[in-house]
């Protein structure tokens, strides 16, 4: 796997010290507030594992599992509920937990779900944020880095499926794709 990856974009010092700065500063806006966080399956579940640890308040944790119909999807921002959460959120101080924001209809169409359902306040976290290429305009309050439009694995992020497993953010030799 390792000899597939092109270069690094963020080892696992640089993540692990971001994640606690973000964490802190969760804790810190929160404070006494009861906080809930959303994680956005797939990607999500390893960044909120290290960001739930960073935090240093009592936190509710819940996930939604969404998926898109393919490439025709992202561009019409419908996104197929796969799994619902668990309970009502109505009255939560919700802040939902994202791999990375792109073009920013998974988490737009997302928020406006959520929002309909009551909750206190409703925030957004993303692990990585690639404004470049933003089609639909998103308030991201929590970014852990800001990235070019560049193509990256690890760290939740897949590639067919793949690469989730990598402790660090990395992109790919391009031999990799022409293999699929
Ligand atoms: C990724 C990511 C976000 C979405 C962001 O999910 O986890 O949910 O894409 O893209 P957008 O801003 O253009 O909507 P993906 O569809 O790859 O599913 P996964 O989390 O299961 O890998």
């Amino acid at each position: 796997m390792l000899d597939e990856l092109e270069r690094t974009l963020f080892d696992e010092e640089r993540i692990r010290t971001r994640i606690a700065d973000m964490g802190r500063q969760i804790a810190r806006d929160y404070r006494e507030d009861k906080l809930l966080l959303i994680g956005v399956l797939k990607g999500a579940f390893i960044f909120l594992a290290d960001l739930v640890r960073a935090i240093s308040i009592p936190v509710g944790i819940d996930f939604v599992g969404v998926s898109s119909y393919g490439t025709h999807t992202k561009s019409t921002g419908v996104v197929r509920i796969v799994k619902d959460l668990d309970a009502p959120i109505a009255g939560n101080n919700v802040l939902v937990v994202e791999d990375i924001v792109d073009t920013g209809l998974t988490l737009s169409y997302l928020a406006t779900l959520f929002r309909e359902r009551g909750p206190k306040s409703l925030r957004i976290c993303t692990f990585l944020d690639k404004p470049e290429r933003r089609e639909i305009p998103l308030a991201v309050d929590y970014v852990g880095f800001t990235i070019p439009n560049e193509f990256v694995v690890g760290y939740g992020l897949d590639y067919n499926g793949r690469y989730r497993n990598l402790p660090i953010v990395a992109t790919l030799k391009p031999s990799v794709y022409s293999k699929s």
